[in-house]
Order: C-alpha cells, then sequence, then structure tokens
C-alpha cells in the first residue's frame, strides 16, 4: 500500500501506529464493500446546498440571497467562513467577521481573514452584476480586528458578464498537479501586466526558497501546539460534524479519498491531528507537494492595511476563477507567511516589492474535479439590524 494514501492541507493525516496498516485498510475496505459506495465517498456539496429561492434572511429578496449564496462559495484559511453580513437597509448591508471564525493561532492579524473577505467581495459584485445590480462598496474598519469591515451598496444595473458557473465549479486542488510549464497566455492572464502577481518556474532561486521555506514552515507549524490543536479544531471528520458546521476542513477537501478517506471518517479525531505521527506525515506530504505543478504564482500588495489586503483578496479570486476556466489547479501554501523567520524574509528573497500575501502553487490538471468543502447556509451569516 501506498504510503502516501493522504494528501494535504494540512497534509497531516497519519495512522495510530496499533494495526497494521495493511489490516485495517483490509478491513475497511471490507466495510466499505458492505455499506456500498455511497459511504466510502463522504459529503459533498451538491448534498449539502438548499435550493434558490428559498425564503431569505433579514429581509433579503431571493437574487440577494442568491448574490450571499454565491460570494460565499470564495475560499478561506481551514474553510472557517469569517464573513457576517447585517441587512442595514434595502440593498445596504454592513459585512464583517465573527471572531469566533478567525484563526488567531496561525492568523493573528487577521491578515489572511481580510483577504478571504476580499475573495467573499469579489464574488458578491461578480454574482450581483450577473443578476443586473451593480455593488458599490467602501471600506470602513480602518484596523484589521474593527468588526465591522465594509460597507456595500446593491443597485440596479445592467447585467454584467456571467461568470457564476466559474464560481460555483472552482475549488481549491491540492493533488495531481502536471509538471508541465504554464503556457505564457495563460500567465499573462492570470498575472496581468502589473508586478504584484509573480510566476516562479521550479527551479529559479525564488522557486527554490518557496520550495525550502514552505517545508520548514510547514515543519516549524506542526511542532507549534497552538497552531495544530487550531487546525484540529476545524477538521470536520464525521459527516455528521460536517452537516452540523458546516464550515472546516473535510476529508473530502482534503482529497484523502476511497478506503483512507472512509477509515479517517470513521476512527479519526481530534487527538489523531495532534500525535507525532500525524505531524511527521504533514512535512513528508509538504516535501512531495512542493516539487509537483508548473510553478509558483506569488501575490503582493503595496502594505498591509485593510484597503490593500481586501483589494488583493479580490484579485486572488478573480485569478482563481481565471485558473478555472484554463483548467489550472491552485493550491495555496500559507505556512510561509505564517511562521517566523520566513514570513519577513520571503519578500526580499523573491526579489519582490511591498509585502507577499499568498504563496500559490499551480499546474495544470486532467480533469478538475467538483467542489466538495462545505458552506454555512446564508441564513447562518446574515442578520438584520431592523
Ligand atoms: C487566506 C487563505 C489561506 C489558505 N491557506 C491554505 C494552506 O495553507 N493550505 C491549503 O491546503 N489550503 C489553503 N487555503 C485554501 C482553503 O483551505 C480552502 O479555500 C477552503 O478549505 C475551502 O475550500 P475550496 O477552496 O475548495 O472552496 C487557503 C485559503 C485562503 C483564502
Amino acid at each position: 500500500m501506498n504510503e502516501k494514501i493522504f494528501s494535504s492541507y494540512p497534509e497531516r493525516i497519519s495512522w495510530n501506529g496499533t494495526q497494521s496498516r495493511r489490516e485495517v485498510l483490509r478491513m475497511a475496505g471490507a466495510a466499505c464493500l458492505v455499506l456500498g459506495g455511497m459511504s466510502c465517498a463522504g459529503m459533498t456539496r451538491a448534498g449539502m446546498v438548499e435550493p434558490v429561492g428559498k425564503s431569505a434572511a433579514g429581509g433579503l429578496t431571493a437574487a440577494e440571497r442568491e448574490v450571499l449564496r454565491l460570494a460565499s462559495l470564495a475560499p478561506s484559511g481551514h474553510n472557517t467562513q469569517p464573513w457576517t453580513v447585517r441587512v442595514v437597509g434595502k440593498g445596504r448591508w454592513v459585512i464583517g467577521f465573527d471572531a469566533a471564525r478567525a484563526l488567531p493561532a496561525v492568523d493573528p492579524g487577521n491578515r489572511e481573514l481580510l483577504l478571504s473577505l476580499g475573495a467573499f467581495l469579489e464574488n458578491l459584485v461578480l454574482a450581483a452584476g450577473a443578476m443586473g445590480m451593480r455593488a458599490e462598496y467602501s471600506v470602513m474598519a480602518g484596523k484589521p480586528h474593527d468588526r465591522d469591515v465594509l460597507e456595500v451598496r446593491l443597485e440596479e444595473d445592467r447585467k454584467s458578464q456571467d461568470r457564476t458557473g466559474t464560481i460555483i465549479a472552482r475549488r481549491t486542488i491540492r493533488k495531481g498537479m502536471l509538471m508541465r510549464e504554464i503556457a505564457s497566455a495563460d500567465l499573462a492572464s492570470l498575472c496581468g501586466k502589473d508586478s504584484s502577481a509573480i510566476f516562479l518556474s521550479h527551479g529559479s532561486a525564488g522557486a527554490e526558497w518557496i520550495a525550502g521555506s514552505t517545508m520548514e514552515a510547514n515543519r516549524a507549524q506542526a511542532y507549534r501546539n497552538e497552531a495544530q490543536e487550531e487546525l484540529a479544531n476545524w477538521i470536520r471528520w464525521r459527516d455528521a460534524d460536517v452537516m452540523k458546521h458546516r464550515n472546516g476542513l473535510t476529508p473530502a477537501g482534503m482529497e484523502i479519498d476511497g478506503i483512507a478517506g472512509w477509515f479517517v471518517r470513521h476512527f479519526y479525531d481530534r487527538g489523531s491531528v495532534l500525535e507525532k505521527d500525524f505531524r511527521e506525515r504533514t512535512v513528508d506530504l509538504v516535501a512531495g507537494q512542493v516539487r509537483e505543478g508548473g510553478g509558483w504564482i506569488v501575490m503582493t500588495s503595496r502594505d498591509s492595511t485593510v484597503p490593500e489586503l481586501v483589494e488583493t483578496g479580490r484579485r486572488f479570486q478573480r485569478l482563481l476563477l481565471g485558473a478555472r476556466e484554463r483548467m489550472i489547479a491552485v493550491h495555496p501554501m500559507t505556512q510561509a507567511l505564517e511562521e517566523a523567520p520566513w514570513r519577513t524574509e520571503a519578500a526580499r528573497a523573491i526579489g519582490a516589492d511591498g509585502s507577499v500575501q499568498f504563496i500559490l502553487r499551480v499546474g495544470y490538471v486532467t480533469r478538475y474535479p467538483d467542489p466538495v468543502s462545505p458552506r454555512m447556509p446564508v441564513e447562518w451569516f446574515v442578520t438584520s439590524s431592523s
């Protein structure tokens, strides 16, 4: 049996060491057959999505609710979906965050949280445009922990290009990237003309720094208990937990499929993530991953003020949608931006101006898998102030 049956977020799956791996997998395989293919597949997003037009929270129209549902398909660190929306008037929303869905151990400055809100905002603007609404917004927050971050106003407008299909079909992919070079036309389209998204091909000095630092930072983080415990809190091993929380990292989202997926969904728990073996496997898997794919895209911003982080999150989401349309998988690997000393060295080591906000591993895939990470229903993150 291949040792590397598990993939990553945490590339952090381990065996508890008390059983022989072969024995357990045989047992799990037999159980899968008995239970039928269904229970080996785990939860899919399709099985969780509620129908469009369901009665809306906070006095939203059905179209507004759909705009927010599409916005919530944005990526977020550990899939915490930190966004909140307060309806303050007709077509007027205040977007903020829920502190219970922040990640203080790996993101104490809310940098990644604000990038995620930016990705949410980009989806919101695109989805509103596709439905004949223009979304204008202003940044309310002066500091990264201010709870009211953005004010959004919706106005009727002409319909703009409809990219909702791409918003729905996008996902993070961590496995199976081809080693093929990224075509220059694709790079030009993804990175644009400005220098805030830099491509580094494998073998270049910058790419070598990223590969080495990503590995070392993963190792440091895997053994930093506070970070590992936070991660453990956000992994939903059981299907029932996925349905209960509708956020966090799931076996399917971490691409732990088949028999291995069945096994972890039934036998893993919070404690498994804190075991030494699990932490070691993380580092092993990252070591393999950093050598896979077509290279890296590094996204930078002028500084790390709230407006810059929100705008960088928007650009990130646009890049992800463009990549989806070109069959390019994107895997954010953030640990080198979370751990010292790498986070302060990144810009200089890569030769980038400004602050590094994303390190993205990119590569073509022959088959783009369906999205599987769960999302909370709109009603869970919308409130009304009236
Ligand atoms: C700011 C940010 C940081 C992220 N960091 C990582 C990371 O270090 N490793 C990883 O595998 N995925 C990372 N992700 C991807 C998220 O885990 C992913 O978006 C989330 O689980 C939802 O899944 P989806 O993108 O398939 O919808 C990051 C995403 C964001 C927005």
